[in-house]
């Protein structure tokens, strides 16, 4: 019988060729920018936000699939992958710095997230801790130091605040109502206090989810803006960026299948 395809990836076991580790970036662009970085890769399926590209390392199969912006998706893509036989997820973000001394460009790897999503209630109580895979976080630190050694660039290795929204529940205030809850005023500077590095959106649920099935999850993420001195990227880094996180997941992969 044929085998059914994943309800929302629209892949198949057979489509992935034995690969157990998956590049997950959240944009679906940037599926194709990082495939080109692996040997023979090819497209497999684009399906909503979730873009699927297979490629090698050698003889290592490497699934790169986009899991949309935040939480819920996220949670939908490393399910279907797990489903498939993925047990290593790593992730490729970007991200907002909030301590003074990162700057655009910088690379951070985050080794726990606060747990500032619904998804990952779906997963564990919020009481459980979300948090990195160690040999994950190792591989792209170790991978990460060698990278910029070359470039002008430094790894910041650290908690990270993970939040459903871009908006209020990063305590932004250059929105159309200009108000944030009273849940979230002070929270930027709170934070930033309580030593946490930087924003993103998806490390909560990934972390969460994977720790509670016993699956390995570690992610790194290019600096697009700190928060301190700026609200809107300039578009000219962004790119530069995007492809010195890419080298050093590729790296990392390599590192966690030796
Ligand atoms: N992604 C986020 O979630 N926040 C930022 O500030 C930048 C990227």
């Amino acid at each position: 019988m044929t085998e059914a395809a994943k309800f929302h990836l629209k892949l198949t076991q057979d489509m992935l060729q034995g690969a157990t580790i998956a590049l997950i970036p959240g944009d679906p662009a940037r599926v194709a920018q990082i495939a080109k970085h692996l040997q023979n890769s090819k497209h497999l399926v684009s399906n909503r936000e979730f873009v699927s590209y297979l490629g090698y390392i050698d003889d290592l199969p490497i699934v790169i699939t986009s899991t949309g912006i935040g939480g819920p998706s996220t949670s939908i893509a490393v399910e279907e992958l797990a489903e498939l036989g993925v047990k290593t997820f790593l992730r490729i973000g970007t991200t907002g710095a909030i301590q003074n001394n990162i700057k655009v460009g910088d690379i951070i790897i985050t080794t726990a997230a606060v747990r500032l999503d619904g998804a990952s209630l779906h997963f564990a109580p919020l009481n459980y801790p979300a948090v990195a895979d160690f040999h994950c976080v190792n591989a792209l630190y170790q991978s990460a130091q060698q990278y910029l050694e070359l470039a002008d660039a430094k790894s910041f290795l650290g908690i990270t605040a993970s939040s459903d929204t871009f908006y209020p529940g990063q305590e932004r205030y250059d929105t159309y109502s200009k108000y944030v809850l009273p849940a979230f005023q002070g929270s930027f500077d709170m934070y930033k206090k309580l030593n946490i590095l930087n924003y993103e959106m998806e490390s909560a649920t990934l972390y969460t989810m994977c720790s509670a099935l016993g699956l390995r999850a570690g992610m790194l993420a290019g600096v697009l803006i700190n928060r301190n001195y700026a609200e809107i990227p300039d578009d000219n880094v962004v790119q530069n960026i995007e492809e010195s996180v890419i080298k050093i997941a590729i790296n990392a992969a390599k590192k966690l299948a030796e």
